[in-house]
């Protein structure tokens, strides 16, 4: 998501080292970039959207003056990628710039309550409302760090955040909630950061600040306090050994690895769509007649699961359609009526594109769920949605996938209660469950990583694999089979279990592997069938399955628990970790780099 990084030097400019420290953030991807400084009791900022050498180019990022200041990548989630709309965002006095990394949930019902007290607002940001917020409370007599305590207990949602005052002139207050923030103290001067590679090149000392504290930087110091109960925290710095390549990763060997341990959080973030695009998206799909889901690889898995949402939780029938298919096998049937629900994490695939700009010709209604706020799916779009997973940057897609089915249960929700297919116990049900999917993804990384790691050595010789579910299981069992083949080079095949007779069981003999997908769902009897069919030819069955689900665990050669109660529409989610995991230890142990597996381009822009 975004990069913040504040920072007070005991002397000297600090515009170059902020401007500096931002390039190290460049490899996460983002749309603008900002720094603001404090000098003489003034603000001094330069915002633009671009990169970092474009806006440098244009403003000189380095000749704001002072010793402190904040700087920040953007990567857009509310509002498109514009110059208003780039970091540091400002009060309306112009004297309280401010920073942030999350999203805050509430912002609307914020906004409207500082409208009504005469404050204006020139962006379409969550985080404008934080400057007013803190201009507000400074208005009542509180002082800087006060009046920024009294902001953040305001505001739902995550944030890191880091601010200045120009009557403060050398302090930075930062906090933090469910974004990451670190503090770096050297002997030049102290930084906040989101990310450990900005911080590097001053210092290898680091305090981490914990989720509802605040930290006051100065010159020399850092004060860390708990925000509610405003006690003084004594934290020792720790000294951190990465190189600036192992920051980048966080510690992680490969970005893939980081991504996977990313989607708990990065499913939080999901929860937090914004309400009215969910209901507009939901308005579009309940009037249309025909719907297309278009999309190519991963996000045309994600689309295959939807399809299950959609058809068992709002009796809507949506059609999955492969982007670079979709003119041959539907095109003379696009009209008017017809809506194409696209779905690209890049926004820019060139099939994807194709596919709407034939479709808009024919008058259709073209609707969006993407990762990049700006991208040409952006502005074709009638109405479209962020998936909230922020920059992804190996080459294979996860959090892409489990992200965009976190936003296509909320839109299948939405439309069911629109729709009243669902009972109210029901939906409740449903809805309860999907705020505890971002949690059982981490327990399912936590305890299953390790066995998966050894599962992956145990098969590591095997030349090919099967991956067989039923129900919208079969949409987790297509991606777990893109996964293995596309980063650990092994040819896969996929299928619906109950297909499976009707030709691919030929290929089975002794010890062939066959990874189940096995949620406790409806699909249980006739999956148990499809088992026995394949041990019956000598087939080994690797099996991720409910964790009280004994028989099958009975007929695995090797299983994986996921945790039991999960609705049967919200399974792909935590059942595709397992795949992932597997996938990415298949391409360790065959000593190949799954964050550039061959072939293959992150973005694919030509047809
Ligand atoms: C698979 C993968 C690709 C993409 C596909 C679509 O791991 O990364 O199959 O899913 O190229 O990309 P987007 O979603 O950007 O349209």
């Amino acid at each position: 998501m975004c990069g913040i990084f504040g920072c007070v030097l005991q002397k000297g400019a600090v515009a170059p080292l902020i401007h500096s420290g931002l390039k190290r953030l460049e490899y996460r991807g983002y749309d603008s970039v900002g720094i603001a400084t404090v000098f003489k009791g003034r603000i001094y900022l330069k915002k633009d959207r671009g990169k970092i050498d474009e806006v440098h180019a244009r403003w000189n990022l380095n000749d704001l003056p002072g010793k402190m200041g904040i700087g920040h990548t953007r990567w857009a989630t509310h509002g498109a990628p514009l110059q208003i709309n780039a970091h540091p965002q400002v009060d309306c006095s112009g004297k309280v710039a401010v920073i942030h990394n999350g999203i805050i949930e509430n912002f609307a019902e914020l906004r409207d309550e500082l409208i009504n007290k005469n404050h204006g607002f020139v962006s379409k940001t969550d985080t404008e409302v934080i400057p007013h917020l803190i201009e507000e409370n400074l208005k009542t007599g509180l002082d800087f760090k006060e009046a920024v305590r009294e902001a953040v207990t305001k505001l739902e949602g995550s944030y890191a955040i880091c601010v200045v005052y120009s009557g403060a002139p050398n302090k930075i207050i930062s906090a933090r909630k469910a974004s990451p923030l670190v503090i770096g103290i050297s002997d030049k001067g102290v930084c906040a950061s989101s990310d450990i590679p900005t911080v590097l090149p001053l210092t290898n000392k680091i305090i981490e600040v914990n989720n509802g504290e605040i930290a006051v930087l100065s010159e020399k110091e850092v004060e860390i306090r708990r925000i509610e109960s405003w006690e003084r925290i004594s934290r020792k710095p720790c000294e951190i050994t990465w190189t600036l390549e192992m920051a980048q990763k966080q510690g992680y060997p490969h970005f893939m690895l980081k991504e996977i341990h990313e989607q708990p959080s990065r499913l939080q973030d999901g929860l937090r769509l914004q309400e009215n695009y969910l209901n507009l998206l939901t308005t579009f799909l309940d009037r249309s007649k025909e719907i297309y889901l278009i999309a190519c690889g991963t996000s045309y898995n994600a689309c295959v699961a939807a399809s299950y949402m959609f058809s068992n939780l709002c009796n809507l029938i949506t059609h999955p359609v492969l982007a670079s298919e979709f003119v041959e096998q539907y095109g003379n049937a696009v009209n008017i009526d017809s809506t194409i629900l696209a779905v690209s994490q890049s926004g820019e695939t060139a099939d994807v594109l194709n596919a709407i700009e034939y479709a808009r010709f024919r008058a259709a209604t073209i609707l969006g769920i993407t990762n990049s706020i700006g991208s040409t799916l952006t502005r074709v779009a009638r109405a479209y949605i962020s998936q909230q997973s922020g920059p992804e940057i190996g080459v294979a897609a996860t959090k892409t996938f489990t992200s965009q089915l976190m936003v296509f249960a909320q839109l299948a929700l939405h439309l069911a209660k629109i729709r009243g297919k669902v009972s109210q116990n029901q939906m409740d049900y449903l809805t309860e469950k999907i705020q505890e999917i971002p949690a059982l993804v981490e327990e399912i990384i936590q305890i299953q990583e390790k066995k998966i790691r050894k599962i992956a050595k145990k098969y590591k010789e095997k030349a090919c694999f099967y991956f067989l579910g039923r129900g919208i299981s079969t949409a987790t069992a297509i991606e777990g089979r893109l996964k293995l083949l596309e980063i650990a080079y092994i040819p896969s095949i996929a299928y619906p279990a109950g297909e499976s007779k009707h030709g691919p069981i030929s290929l089975i003999e002794q010890g062939f592997p066959i990874i189940f997908v096995c949620p406790k769902d409806s699909t249980q009897k006739a999956l148990i069938g499809n088992i026995m069919e394949m041990k019956a030819r000598g087939g080994t069955i690797i099996a991720v399955v409910d964790e009280s689900n004994d028989e099958i665990k009975k007929l695995a050669d090797d299983y994986i628990e996921i945790p039991a109660d999960i609705p049967e529409l919200w399974t792909p989610i935590p059942y595709v970790i397992p795949l992932q995991l597997f996938a990415y230890y298949m391409a360790i142990e065959k000593g190949l780099n799954p964050d550039m597996p061959r072939n293959l381009a992150k973005s694919v822009t030509v047809l």
